[in-house]
């Protein structure tokens, strides 16, 4: 699958920054390989257009805001949120109707910003822990690595790898993981399994606890195509629910962005504490994932992969977007 060549990947929502990343210039990006502009209007609310200016193509991210709209910085012309172009400082010699650059959708959740290119098939997903009593929000990441999307949510899900990737961190030395159920969702599925770990320095730190080992009971939940949000339950009642979009930029280029809801404070476990050591954890799989092949195999037609019994998880995602794909008439796959 090449992300940027499937009209369905732009049919989804997509984390693309936290909300602390767009200040008082715009900032550019590639999403499913399509420039965009983002900034924050004039109600501070965030806003996407496409990042290339109608007039002779510069891109609007290196201009500026006024007024809550984006002026490009080659000419000066003025786009709003809608990318309608509402201001030339020049006479212009035809206005065609619409008169603008594609805008997108585009809004704030979670405290980060959120793009679809085209209408989405499903709503951005549901994390019901958030916002509610007893629970904070520790923003974590947003780093671009260069390989595929489905490769970083199939290691999310992917419970073998730990034996070796993390055998510097918190992985136990058992490279068969233990018995997992899958169970279907309207836009994905839910993995759930108990996993002994090793709890080395570091980990202690972030989860409040001081045993050499724990047991991290999950509830993975996938959503199509590229976000999960993983809960895992310590013995000491800790909630820790790891959201991870993989937004597809480019081909084999990927923005990692993560961060975690928990039941515990600031004062129990200083955000620095969780950052530091998922930090830790997430170098370890940036650096594998970084080798793997960035075009990932949705079915034989594409290329062969072999698969573990344990890799079910990760052949239910290929199988769950190869049956979006099919169903999409513009698809390459189709
Ligand atoms: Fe944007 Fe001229 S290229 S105003
Ligand atoms: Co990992």
């Amino acid at each position: 699958m090449r992300v940027t060549q499937e009209p369905l990947l732009r049919k989804f929502w997509y984390c693309v920054m936290p909300m602390s990343a767009l200040g008082d210039t715009p900032v550019g990006m590639k999403l499913c390989g399509e420039p965009i502009a983002l900034w924050k209007d004039a109600s501070g609310a965030p806003r996407a257009v496409k990042d290339r200016c109608l007039h002779r193509t510069a891109k609007l991210s290196l201009g500026t805001v006024e007024n809550g709209n984006i002026v490009c910085p080659y000419h000066g012309w003025a786009f709003d949120g809608t990318g309608h172009c509402v201001k030339v400082p020049q006479d212009v010699v035809e206005k065609p109707n619409p008169f603008g650059v594609p805008g997108y959708r585009c809004v704030e959740r979670y405290n980060h910003v959120w793009v679809a290119l085209d209408e989405p098939f499903y709503d951005i997903p549901v994390i019901p822990e958030f916002g509610a009593p007893g629970y904070r929000q520790v923003i974590e990441f947003c780093d671009d690595w260069a390989c595929a999307p489905l490769r970083i949510m199939e290691n999310a899900f992917d419970n073998a790898h730990f034996a070796f990737v993390h055998k510097g961190s918190f992985g136990d030395t058992d490279p068969v993981p233990p018995p997992f159920t899958l169970e279907d969702t309207e836009d994905g599925f839910v993995m759930r399994t108990e996993v002994p770990v090793r709890n080395p320095e570091g980990m202690r730190d972030a989860i409040g606890m001081t045993s050499d080992r724990t047991v991290r009971r999950t509830a993975n939940r996938f959503f199509v195509p590229f976000f999960r949000a993983g809960k895992i339950t310590y013995p000491n009642g800790l909630e820790n629910i790891l959201c991870t979009a993989a937004t597809p930029m480019d081909e084999g280029k990927t923005r990692f962005v993560q961060w975690v809801i928990r039941n515990d404070t600031e004062e129990q476990v200083p955000s620095e504490k969780v950052i530091a050591f998922d930090k830790r954890v997430s170098l370890e799989d940036k650096l594998i994932l970084e080798s793997t092949d960035e075009n990932v195999p949705l079915d034989a037609s594409e290329g062969r992969e072999l698969h573990m019994v344990c890799d079910r998880p990760g052949v239910l995602m290929r199988k769950k977007i190869r049956q979006l794909l099919r169903a999409t008439p513009e698809s390459t796959a189709a």
